[in-house]
């Protein structure tokens, strides 16, 4: 808990740069943060709300899309990409340049270094927003946070994307741009393979890849399916979870998942300081739901 005082201690108002549809019902907030585009690591997010008005009084959080630097490369700026689902995503939607966040990060334990081969990430709906700075770090395409440079790289990435439908698919071009992959997948055909994005994982294990590491982002029947494909793989992989949250910072325990531990034991932890990201294997899962 040591880490809450100083987290809520950077709670600050942040200004709006840009904030664009990309999508169908998605845009790409750009904030103004010096301070959090230095520090903010691939894998971490943030609390964003409003600045004006109570509705909704609790933030909600955002996964780092991007950082944006000036000329020579100094951080100046963070982009997140969110879909509207309810109020909180609503209100985000209807500001403008100028208007004001209440903002707080970054937040949540991040990534580490990158594993030495091909990596694939797997995004189910808006899962796919943590893995472009991911991609781009560990292909050896920029630095992100205060930490030390990357020794060593992935050899390739590839982002499998499934989406309801092609006009969700946000930002294809920006991870294509960062020399990642794409194969898309869509519930309804419009675009890519018509079915599920495991599928297209699926595909690849069984004429033999073995990517060195498989990292999941998604709804929670899509990472249900992605543990028991891996698991029968035995591939390694990470899951970025995405559960409700208040604080963000480890205060009121709404985030809580089910964790195996070391013992093999199943205890509950904090998404949001001990997470967001957690070996699949050690989540505990709700059956699958297809
Ligand atoms: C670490 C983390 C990173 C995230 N990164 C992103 C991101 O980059 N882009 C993005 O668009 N979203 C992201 N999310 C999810 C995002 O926070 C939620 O979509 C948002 O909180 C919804 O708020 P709302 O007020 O619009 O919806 P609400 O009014 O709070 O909810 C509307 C409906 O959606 C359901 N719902 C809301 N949030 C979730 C959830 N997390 N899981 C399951 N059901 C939910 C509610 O039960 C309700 O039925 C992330 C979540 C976490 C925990
Ligand atoms: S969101 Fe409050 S403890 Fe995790």
């Amino acid at each position: 808990m040591d880490a809450v005082a100083p987290l809520c201690a950077s709670r600050r108002t942040v200004a709006i740069l840009e904030n664009e549809p990309v999508a169908r019902d998605t845009f790409r907030l750009r904030l103004d943060d010096p301070a959090m585009a230095r520090s903010i690591r691939p894998g971490q997010f943030l609390m964003i709300r409003p600045a004006n008005g109570s509705d909704p009084l609790l933030a909600r959080p955002f996964a780092l899309y991007d950082v944006i630097r000036d000329a020579s490369g100094i951080p100046i700026a963070i982009e997140v990409v969110y879909i509207v689902i309810g109020r909180g995503t609503a209100a985000l939607s209807r500001l403008r340049p100028g208007d004001g966040v209440i903002a707080w990060g970054p937040l949540g334990n991040g990534f580490g270094p990158p594993p030495d081969g091909p990596v694939v990430f797997v995004a189910g709906g808006i899962g796919q927003t943590p893995f472009l700075a991911l991609g781009r770090w560990w292909l050896g395409g920029g630095a992100y946070g205060e930490g030390q440079p990357l020794t060593s790289r992935s050899s390739s990435a590839t982002l499998l994307y499934g989406v309801r439908s092609k006009g969700l698919a946000a930002g294809v071009g920006d991870f294509e741009a960062a020399g990642i992959a794409v194969e898309l997948a869509t519930d309804d055909g419009s675009a890519g393979h018509h079915g599920y994005v495991t599928d297209l994982l699926a595909r690849r294990l069984e004429r033999g890849e073995r990517p060195a590491l498989v990292v999941g982002c998604g709804p929670p029947a899509m990472l249900a399916a992605l543990s028991d494909l891996v698991e029968k793989f035995d591939v390694p992989c990470l899951l970025s979870l995405e559960n409700h949250m208040a604080c963000g910072f480890g205060a009121c325990f709404s985030c809580v998942a089910s964790i195996r531990q070391p013992d093999g034991s199943v205890d509950l932890r904090r998404v949001c300081v001990e997470g967001p990201i957690f070996p699949s294997r050690d989540v505990v899962r709700p059956p699958t739901g297809h």
